[in-house]
């Protein structure tokens, strides 16, 4: 089937476990908490908007050495399945593209810690979590809500950030989530990288990566990767930019997947009153952990 033919419409939530997920996705759960990984697969989790995709372009090139051809071999998304999607979304489910791939495989999911199928932690497989500040990925993902015509409309920007503060937008709670991988990340070998680290210093982070993923790369080889990684040239690169998915999912002329790429973009979007509001709320919801997000740099 070619891409402009895969239909779709805004869809709805439906709580797996209490976590709202879209139905096409709660409608095949079973399988995915099923999945069993190999050992040498690689996790990258996030919550949606965090910079996943910048991660997993980061991690391709790692473990191929920097070179930018044999990471344009295939659209991001048929690089890395996507775990929890269903055909409903791409020509082919995340549990399908698997099964036709050979490990070690590096595979993509937004689900909370405690919905990730359990055979990652029984094979210890190594899991690499991004995580963002709340403001900046509340307003990423307004602007990807209304890109995005699979999704539940989203609505004015006052109620979504309401929406966003009481867990009811796709994938649930911010803070469950970032506190659910931070709280485990010791036990299960997990590595939490943030998004505005990798803006402040990416070569810092590109080489906590590839430390993490235990390669050893040469400096040139490095500065490329970052180079490579750099926003403008994501935005420009056909096989990350999400540019392969026809306008019946992803609506581009609304907004750019690849829309700002910044720390400090929710300044543009938050009211006074409303960033008030918001530092009250997370306070509450954050009191007893403290990670160490940045809202600017
Ligand atoms: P903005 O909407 O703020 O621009 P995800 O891949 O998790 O969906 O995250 C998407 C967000 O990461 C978008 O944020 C996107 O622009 C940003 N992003 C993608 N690649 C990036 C890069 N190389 N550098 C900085 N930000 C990037």
């Amino acid at each position: 089937m070619p891409d402009d033919q895969i239909v779709s419409s805004r869809r709805l939530l439906v709580p797996v476990k209490g976590i709202p997920l879209p139905d096409h996705i709660a409608e095949g759960f079973d399988a995915v908490s099923a999945f069993c990984p190999h050992p040498s697969d690689v996790l990258i989790s996030s919550y949606p908007k965090s910079g996943t995709t910048w991660t997993q372009e980061i991690v391709d090139l790692l473990l191929h050495n920097g070179d930018a051809e044999r990471c344009r071999r295939a659209s991001i998304i048929k690089r890395h399945p996507f775990l929890e999607v269903s055909s409903h979304l791409f020509k082919e489910s995340g549990l399908a593209l698997l099964k036709e791939m050979d490990p070690p495989r590096v595979i993509k999911t937004h689900l909370p810690f405690q919905l990730v199928p359990d055979g990652f932690w029984e094979n210890k497989c190594k899991t690499i979590y991004v995580a963002r500040n709340a403001k900046d990925t509340v307003v990423s993902y307004h602007y990807f809500h209304q890109m995005n015509q699979t999704s539940p409309a989203p609505g004015p920007w006052e109620g979504y950030i309401q929406k966003f503060m009481r867990g009811q937008l796709g994938y649930g709670s911010w803070y469950d989530h970032v506190k659910g991988y931070w709280e485990e990340r010791e036990k299960k070998n997990i590595l939490y990288v943030f998004y505005e680290d990798m803006k402040e210093n990416p070569r810092r982070e590109v080489e906590r990566l590839m430390k993490y993923l235990d390669l050893s790369l040469s400096d040139d080889v490095i500065s490329r990767i970052v180079e490579l990684t750099a926003f403008m040239t994501m935005k420009e690169n056909p096989m990350v930019n999400y540019t392969f998915l026809p306008k019946t999912v992803f609506d581009q002329s609304i907004s750019s997947f690849m829309r700002k790429g910044d720390v400090g973009d929710w300044k543009n979007h938050f009211t006074p009153e409303q960033s008030a509001e918001f530092d009250e709320d997370y306070k509450k919801k954050m009191k007893q952990v403290h990670i160490p997000f940045r809202t600017q740099l």
